[in-house]
């Protein structure tokens, strides 16, 4: 059942009470006492905070649910992305992820994102018009940039100078304005290119290269990132279709690690780019966008196919894991996965088949046919293949991740958004199950064995 849109249709607990049927309702015998209780259902789900009434006596807190690492906990409600992972769907505001990528762009599906429907001509438009006109970043950012190692990770520059930004930019911090708020996002989606692209300039010694406005979003970042001495550059159409269709397959995933930070950070009104800062940090990790980055440093290790089952025997020995399998949600083939297996070839094309792909390809057929891979219903991910990809662009390895939060970045702040308009929305502080020391007295140094 498709979820009320929120700020809209203030989904509160009212409503959520009113609508309940008389079958609409877990009953719980609390056997410590006997009781029993009726728990409303809206959604297949109970809310945590109805457990509360379930208590042994008057001084009892109160029943709380224990789910670390939030397995079986929805944090919210969201209008924005919607996956089956059972059946390996993936939509964005009800549109299928193979409709978007076979069609859209990825500043048009940004728009979708953030606003909740595909843009008209004139608002499409503009909204390229003020995203096109917002790629440049201040000078002092650059010179922040230069404080860094000549070998810094340009994942570590991009989450920096994302929070530097909210510096330079002080009225961010009025987020209940939806004025502003709006400002800060198109900011956001325009200036991360050039962030990400600094950065790998960076590491790269070369000078930095501006924004060109006659490009394309995508064909932006490809001029910033490898423009060298050419009076304009031009970027590869093939190439500059596989990227945006690589940011489109990006652009959000509902309550992922990052995602979940962004919401949490943005829970306590701080300003987005220092939410946006934590959602890129969250992504750095190699079990989130990191792995990108760990799939072709485990291709290179692997080096041949005749190595690939020797690698298989690791795994499941558990000595390592297969990077770029597995997902929390995709207990089937993901979708965004499948998308990208076919744009590689589309790369492959124009730039010669990646020697790796032939691993990977061993790797997939193999694991899909093991028992271990099938029993733990372990798939390739967006990962998988993503790399090989960004390595055939001429990407290093140390700006997949960099390159994921480009795409992301419409997700981030459209779940930022949505949280801070949301009326059931607080501020996030989970429960804890305390199991540490009860209370004793302090003892002085000298008295201690
Ligand atoms: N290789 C080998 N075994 C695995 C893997 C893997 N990649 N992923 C999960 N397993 C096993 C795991 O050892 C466990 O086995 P057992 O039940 O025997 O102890 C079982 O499968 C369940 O794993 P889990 O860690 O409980 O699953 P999770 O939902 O907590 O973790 C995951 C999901 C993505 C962190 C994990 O699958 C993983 O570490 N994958 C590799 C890293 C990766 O590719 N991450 C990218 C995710 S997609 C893009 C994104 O969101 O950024």
């Amino acid at each position: 059942m498709p979820l009320p849109k929120t700020g809209t249709g203030a989904p509160d607990r009212t409503t959520h009470e009113a609508t309940v049927t008389s079958k609409q309702t877990l009953s719980v015998i609390d056997n410590r006492t006997g009781k029993k209780y009726e728990i409303p259902i809206q959604n297949d789900t109970i809310h945590a905070t109805d457990l509360r009434q379930i208590r042994v006596n008057d001084d009892d807190f109160g029943m709380m649910s224990y789910d670390p690492a939030f397995n079986n906990t929805a944090s919210c409600k969201s209008a924005v992305t919607f996956i089956d992972g059972d059946k390996g769907i993936l939509r964005y505001r009800g549109y299928p992820i193979e409709q978007l990528a076979e069609t859209s762009t990825f500043l048009e599906t940004a728009y979708l994102i953030i606003h909740g429907e595909l843009p008209t001509r004139p608002q499409q438009t503009e909204w390229v018009d003020q995203i096109t006109h917002h790629t440049f970043i201040h000078e002092n950012i650059k010179k922040l940039m230069e404080g860094f190692r000549y070998d810094a990770h340009p994942m570590g520059m991009f989450v920096s100078t994302v929070a530097a930004l909210s510096t330079f930019y002080p009225e961010a911090s009025r987020v209940r304005d939806a004025q502003s708020r709006y400002r800060q996002i198109i900011r956001l989606i325009a200036k991360a290119p050039t962030l990400a692209a600094f950065a790998y300039r960076h590491n790269t010694g070369m000078p930095y290269a501006y924004p060109d406005n006659d490009l394309s979003y995508t064909g932006n970042v490809l001029n910033m990132m490898f423009k060298t001495t050419e009076a304009k550059y031009q970027p590869n159409p093939v190439l500059e279709h596989a990227l945006d269709v690589l940011f489109i397959l990006h652009a959000d995933h509902e309550q992922n690690c990052s995602a979940n930070a962004m919401r949490a950070v943005g829970s306590s009104e701080a300003d987005p780019y220092s939410a946006m800062a934590a959602a890129a940090a969250a992504l750095y990790g190699p079990l989130h966008g990191g792995a990108n980055e760990q799939v072709l440093r485990m291709l290179r290790e692997i080096g041949h196919i005749e190595n690939v089952s020797e690698y298989i025997k690791r795994v499941k020995a558990k000595e390592v894991k297969l990077m770029g399998f597995g997902h929390r949600v995709y207990k089937n083939y993901d979708p965004r996965a499948k998308i990208i297996k076919r744009v590689a070839d589309e790369v492959f094309e124009v730039v010669g088949r990646n020697p790796l792909i032939d691993i990977a390809l061993e790797l997939e057929r193999i694991a899909l046919q093991d028992d271990y891979f099938v029993s733990h219903k372990l798939y390739p991910n967006v990962d998988f293949y993503s790399g090989l990809i960004y390595e055939a662009l001429r990407f290093p390895v140390a700006m997949f991740p960099v390159l994921f939060a480009i795409g992301r970045t419409p997700g981030w702040l459209a779940q930022w958004q949505e949280m801070l308009i949301d009326p059931e929305q607080k501020i996030a502080r989970p429960r804890q199950v305390y199991i540490g020391a009860v209370k004793r007295d302090y003892v002085p140094i000298q008295k201690r064995s």
